[in-house]
């Protein structure tokens, strides 16, 4: 007999986050958009932070995160508390009427932790024992550490709940760590038992029988640890679940106790954006606000549609609710090899365009800047060259911009298009062992997206099963795993006149990551009207497309041998082997809709014609005809234009308009300077 699997913590009770979600709601009702950084007065003496405080306020700061490395601080010996200084803290923000997002420390035990119980670090594939004196050497699994963080956090929570500052809690930092410690394997034993019930139905789903890894007895499984060659990519697969899964119990166990010591309070994390160790779609519902961490990269031309992406991601992910900012740099990082300086209007712009696509909080890391430690390079909203340089000043005029901008707060963005995602279909589509390394489902998306943001077409981010039932173009630039189910309620969108768009290497693999046998892809040859054979990587010089409606190419990357059953050939192969099979297909449906297949890697200039026309048969369209580097979209009323661009650019406007930031009123052609955006409010819309 096998012992039951630990139990898990349950998702959050929904009233629960109701109750969070309309103190947020409030938060920013009373407040207008949020603005600020994370706050480490630990750093600094006492005397600092009065001046702290009178520069946040003069920079229109309204919301401080504190304590998310303060564990050390607070707990100095094990039990030995001292809060003395976060209540001082804690004090002068309130009196100076700043919301303060409170953290739990666990991103980063203090030392005696991991010297009294070496079993609460991390271990890596190589079974070797993280050692403190970093941050995050974790393992989210050891009971030890958990029963120390939950007195940490119970101690926090009694403290403040009634706190006039506390605003919200922000649980740990950045969760993602993959911990191969035994416990982990352990309690990976206990996932699978959960998932599987049987070891039986654990072997068929591992494909044990390759290889010689059948497994007789629960004990013999294990994480995937260092090994000579490739890992039994399901196994992997699973690794990857549960390590996402053991990180959000970890969330969920701190979560449940600050919501049943301060209720009401609105409980969140920070994300990474397309982070690729935790699945954040299975965490979304945990969050009362979805908050997410962007460092936008001063050397990527790409970085503005990258952004754009992430911020769509999120406000998706929290069902269209408006989502937190938490972090950006306002300069440089520290952390890339060769870390450039942003310009205020980037700064000012990319904050705009967090805004645009539905963030209520535009937040830093970190206010002051660090003299010591890791982080002493990091940019800050208040340099280590003090309040009286440019980089400052910029931080004052953005907070001023961003209060003239109340009038967004709390509203959504409106979104006729879907770009599909689904982060186990990422994974087990980059595993090793795939017929090429090239194929990566989030350059597939924001290959996609580029072309739609560029035009102004508002797009969520959606999971294969979500509701899609409001969009007209559902986008799907390339999902190797799917399930059935989610490939019906994809199959749909045409079925009922919506237009479809299916990329390459799609529906390979069902959710054990077993190859579907059959014509390729399996559940969907059929709503396509294509089918394939064979998955074809190009030659470096890749393959000659000829399409009389797109123009000719030469697609890279990727081809699949095709053959049209009732679709259309709108463009085909013409050497690679592949002359005269089908590349790009579209079936149209009795409904009226559209279905169609993109089995290559096109030019960014063909995709976006292939792209267009979709959008046209969908009939969705942007607000206005963008210039190049303009980006327009609409929050509420209010439509934001931002120029990401170094060029002054001028927008044709529809309606006669007033800009919020400026209070300017623009009659037709809008001239937009370099790096600089326009809040408008239009008339006679
Ligand atoms: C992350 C962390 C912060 C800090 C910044 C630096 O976002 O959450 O603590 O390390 O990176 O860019
Ligand atoms: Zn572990």
């Amino acid at each position: 007999m096998q012992p039951d699997p630990a139990p898990h913590a349950p998702p959050a009770d929904p009233t629960a986050r109701a109750a969070g979600q309309a103190s947020f709601t409030a938060l920013v009702a009373g407040r207008g958009l949020l603005y600020g950084g994370d706050y480490n007065p630990e750093q600094w003496p006492a005397e600092v932070w009065p001046e702290d405080v009178a520069l946040m306020t003069a920079a229109g700061v309204n919301l401080v995160t504190v304590g998310v490395f303060s564990w050390g601080r607070l707990e100095p010996q094990p039990g030995a508390l001292d809060l003395a200084w976060l209540d001082r803290v804690l004090d002068l923000l309130a009196e100076a009427g700043i919301a303060v997002d409170l953290a739990t420390p666990s991103a980063s035990a203090p030392p005696w932790l991991a010297v009294d119980h070496p079993e609460t670090s991390a271990v890596n594939p190589d079974g070797v024992r993280m050692s403190h004196g970093s941050r995050n050497h974790f393992c989210p699994t050891s009971p030890v550490f958990r029963e120390h963080v939950l007195r940490i956090v119970r101690v926090l929570a009694e403290r403040y709940a009634d706190h006039p500052a506390l605003s919200m809690w922000h649980v740990g930092n950045e969760f993602g760590q993959v911990c191969y410690c035994d416990l982990c394997a352990e309690a990976f034993r206990g996932w699978l038992r959960q998932r599987y019930g049987t070891l039986d139905e654990l072997n068929r789903a591992w494909g044990t029988a390759f290889w010689s890894q059948h497994h007789g007895r629960w004990s013999e499984v294990v994480p995937p640890r260092t090994a000579p060659y490739l890992h039994n990519p399901t196994q992997e697969l699973d690794y990857r679940r549960f390590a996402s899964d053991q990180l959000r119990d970890l969330y969920r166990v701190q979560a449940d106790l600050l919501r049943e010591l301060a209720p009401g309070v609105p409980v969140t994390t920070n994300f990474m954006g397309f982070f690729p160790l935790v699945d954040y779609r299975s965490w979304a519902g945990d969050l009362d606000v979805v908050a997410d961490d962007w460092y936008a990269d001063p050397a990527d031309p790409r970085s503005p549609a990258r952004a754009a992406l992430t911020h769509d991601l999120m406000r998706s992910l929290g069902d269209g609710r408006p989502w937190a900012l938490m972090e950006q740099a306002t300069s440089a990082v520290n952390w890339r090899p060769h870390n450039l300086p942003r310009s205020a209007g980037t700064m000012l712009v990319d904050s705009l365009r967090a805004v645009a696509h539905g963030a209520d909080a535009i937040c830093y890391f970190q206010w002051r800047a660090s003299v010591a430690g890791a982080e002493r390079f990091h940019s800050a909203m208040l340099p280590h060259a003090g309040p009286d340089t440019d980089l400052h000043r910029s931080v004052v005029d953005q907070g001023a911009v961003l209060s003239r901008l109340r009038r967004v707060a709390g509203t959504r963005v409106d979104a006729r298009a879907a770009l599909v995602f689904d982060w186990q279909s990422w994974w087990a589509g980059r595993a090793p062992g795939s017929p090429s390394d090239r194929m990566d489902a989030v350059d597939q998306l924001l290959a996609a997206y580029e072309p739609l943001w560029r035009e102004g077409i508002a797009v969520d981010v959606v999971h294969p099963g979500g509701e899609l039932d409001g969009y007209d173009l559902v986008v799907v630039p390339g999902l190797y795993l799917v399930s059935d189910a989610d490939a019906a309620n994809l199959a749909r969108v045409p079925e009922r006149g919506g237009v479809l768009l299916v990329g390459p290497f799609s529906a390979v693999a069902d959710p054990d990551a077993h190859v579907r046998a059959g014509r390729f892809p399996g559940p969907w040859a059929e709503v396509l009207g294509v089918s394939g054979e064979q998955h074809r990587p190009l030659p470096e010089t890749g393959a000659q497309v000829r399409s009389d409606r797109f123009g000719d190419f030469r697609a890279v990357t990727w081809s699949e041998l095709l053959r049209a059953d009732g679709a259309e050939v709108l463009a085909w192969y013409a050497d690679a082997g592949l002359a005269g099979r089908p590349a790009i297909t579209r079936r149209l449906h009795p409904s009226g809709g559209q279905a169609w297949y993109l089995s290559t890697v096109p030019p960014s200039d063909v995709l976006a014609r292939i792209l267009r026309d979709c959008a046209d048969a969908a009939g969705v369209h942007g607000p206005v005809a963008c210039p190049p580097d303009v980006e327009a979209i609409r929050r509420g009323d209010v439509l934001f234009l931002l120029n990401h661009g170094v060029e002054t650019r001028t927008v044709r406007l529809p309606f006669p308009a007033t800009d919020l930031i400026g209070g300017t009123r623009t009659p037709g052609d809008l001239v937009l300077p370099a790096e600089s955006a326009v809040a408008l409010i239009e008339e006679d819309r």
